[in-house]
């Protein structure tokens, strides 16, 4: 089992970064907390570790990691930002935003960290762990979801544990995380055009705010930009269906707002937010899920408005409803 670290505890806090930095620097795979959703982070230069980290997850080897550096100076040591980039940097690093861009030529990340794009997916994480966890490591580190490929993405310790365990040395444990959904993924098209990869813990709307209009990464090309972006992602190992506005028997609901009829007849009951505040519902998204899956019944999750984080929100229902691969 994981030696698990409590951080919130000033005592534990120092011994869990000590420990951290070490299995790093040993190759080894740590389970950190960031404000999006945890991470398993293994030094991005070291080409082993980053495998192991396909390794444990189980995830296609296709599938780049995002980068997470320290700053916006240790970011675009390994990447070129244009003027357009540099702007929603500083607007949302420290931040859920990661930046796809050019692959700086020595930028010392292992080959496998992008899986052999001229591009790399970067962010600099806003929670204090990771951010001290990066800088007492003193190198980027690559950093998926703590989760097994395609299950549902991990918000508390007791997840990555769960689901890597067997496979990790060492977690860091800060509590649920704030945000809930992932990092928002954007990249530049040709005229430095900004395109939405994966809706995530920055709306759409602030990220326009900055950059004007995002496009959308499906109309580039017949590639897939995100390659992770696979529809059955995020799936929970239960059926589930969306924008239900009705619950059949056996059911487990996952609502949001006030609760369908007949709710107390269904397996489980789960509220994203009572209050139907979008923010709160992204926060307990991931936890939701995996509480549902523990009752074993299909899932009936309700509509959620595609306001602010509930574009993020949706999208990972939808994928979580896709049939699976
Ligand atoms: O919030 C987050 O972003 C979390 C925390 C741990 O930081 N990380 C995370 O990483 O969600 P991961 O590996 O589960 O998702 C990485 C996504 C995938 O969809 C992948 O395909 C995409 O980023 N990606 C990475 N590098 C890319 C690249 N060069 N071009 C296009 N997409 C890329
Ligand atoms: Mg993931």
């Amino acid at each position: 089992m994981p030696q698990q670290f409590d951080m919130r505890d000033p005592a534990s806090r120092a011994a869990g970064l000590a420990a951290a930095v070490a299995e790093l620097r040993a190759g080894g795979l740590v389970g950190i907390p960031t404000e999006t959703v945890y991470g398993l982070a293994a030094d991005a230069s070291n080409a082993i570790a980053v495998a192991r980290v396909f390794e444990v997850k189980g995830r296609p080897q296709f599938n780049p990691l995002i980068v997470h550096a320290a700053s916006i100076d240790a970011a675009r040591a390994l990447t070129e930002l244009s003027a357009e980039a540099l702007a929603l940097a500083a607007a949302f690093w420290p931040g859920p935003l990661t930046i796809v861009a050019p692959l700086r030529p020595r930028s010392g990340l292992a080959d496998l960290v992008t899986a052999g794009l001229q591009t790399v997916a970067v962010r600099v994480p806003a929670h204090p762990v990771a951010r001290e966890l990066i800088t007492a490591f003193g190198g980027a580190v690559a950093a998926p979801s703590a989760n097994r490929s395609g299950h549902v993405s991990p918000t508390t310790a007791r997840h990555v544990s769960d689901d890597l365990g067997d496979a990790l040395a060492v977690i860091l444990d800060a509590g649920p995380t704030a945000v809930g959904v992932e990092s928002t993924i954007v990249t530049f098209g040709p005229d430095d055009r900004p395109l939405l990869l994966r809706a995530g813990g920055i709306p759409r709307g602030a990220l326009e705010g900055v950059v004007g209009t995002l496009g959308e990464a499906s109309n580039v090309g017949s590639r897939p930009q995100a390659p992770g972006m696979l529809a059955s992602h995020y799936a929970p190992a239960v059926p589930l269906r969306i924008a239900a506005t009705t619950l059949k028997p056996g059911e487990s609901l996952l609502a949001f707002g006030p609760v369908l009829a007949g709710a107390e007849g269904g397996r489980g009951v789960f509220n994203l937010s009572a209050t139907g505040d979008v923010r709160e519902a992204a926060a307990n998204l991931f936890r939701g899920l995996r509480e549902l899956e523990a009752f074993g019944a299909p899932i009936a999750a309700m509509e959620v408005p595609d306001i602010g984080l509930g574009e993020a929100i949706n999208d990972r229902l939808r994928r979580a409803a896709a049939p699976r691969s």
